[in-house]
């Protein structure tokens, strides 16, 4: 599977020929990013996302070979972010977690921390937090494992999107966002607990993103318009799959 790597802005950038390639790829990541996390605290805390170039991912973590090599009983899941639905509801990200993944494994229910998007926004948000806070057993900002993150054709992540107030918020975990289009509102993880993970992988593929990889991975200064550009972990790693089609503006990836 060939593929070009490069640094940039403390990221590492890898280029696949295709969807398929990008989610073999973050197939793997997954299973090592557990193994070493399982075996360094006995636990893998990971916040995944809703959206369409992920569910690949999870189908491919509950068939073989990726599911026998994970240890899903130390592998605790939370999402980056989620819509106000219930969660039989097609839009919710918990449904396409638990229809392609969740179900097929050996998982405690007690490690599946949904956001309750059945509930009043500002509630989830809230309980929401409590569980991440009882969890990590912090007062300060919780450090996932992983997260893993897509990208919109506006550079949006999670449910940050560009110019929407919660991108502002520094203190809380999680809060409520509310979109005119579509009419929904949704909750989200904030930056500064995206910035606190020990990795975060980004998943992007498709001919419309394009402009948003250009200019969120490109050399200008416009990356920090873009939520997804503001994602750069203090202590951790970000790294990108991003297939040739959605790599198509970026001039040159040194190798
Ligand atoms: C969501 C996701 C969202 C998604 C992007 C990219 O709940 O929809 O968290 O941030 O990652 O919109 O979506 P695609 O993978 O469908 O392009």
């Amino acid at each position: 599977m060939e593929s070009v790597v490069t640094e940039k802005f403390r990221s590492l950038v890898e280029v696949l020929s295709d969807l398929e390639a990008i989610n073999h790829q973050a197939a793997s990541f997954f299973v090592n990013a557990s193994r070493d996390s399982i075996a360094a605290k006995n636990r893998f805390a990971v916040a995944i996302s809703g959206g369409s170039t992920p569910r690949r991912l999870y189908a491919l973590l509950g068939a073989e070979p990726y599911r026998d090599r994970v240890d899903w009983q130390h592998v605790h899941f939370f999402w980056a972010d989620e819509r106000c639905v219930p969660k039989e509801d097609e839009e919710s990200n918990f449904k396409t977690a638990f229809d392609t993944l969740l179900w097929k494994v050996s998982i405690s229910d007690g490690n599946i921390h949904r956001i309750r998007g059945e509930e009043d926004p500002d509630k989830a948000a809230g309980d929401y937090e409590e569980e991440i806070k009882m969890f990590f057993g912090i007062s300060g900002s919780p450090m996932f494992d992983l997260i893993i993150l897509g990208m919109g054709e506006d550079g949006h992540t999670a449910s940050l999107f560009p110019g929407s107030k919660a991108l502002q918020e520094t203190i809380r975990i999680a809060v409520p966002v509310y979109l005119e289009k579509p009419n929904r509102n949704r909750i989200t993880l904030t930056v500064p607990v995206l910035n606190n993970a020990a990795q975060v992988l980004f998943l992007v593929a498709g001919d419309s993103k394009v402009k948003a990889v250009s200019e969120v991975l490109g050399d200008g200064e416009e990356r920090k318009r873009y939520p997804a550009g503001l994602i750069s972990p203090v202590h951790g790693s970000v790294t990108w799959l991003i297939d040739r089609k959605a790599a198509g503006g970026l001039k040159r990836i040194r190798q």
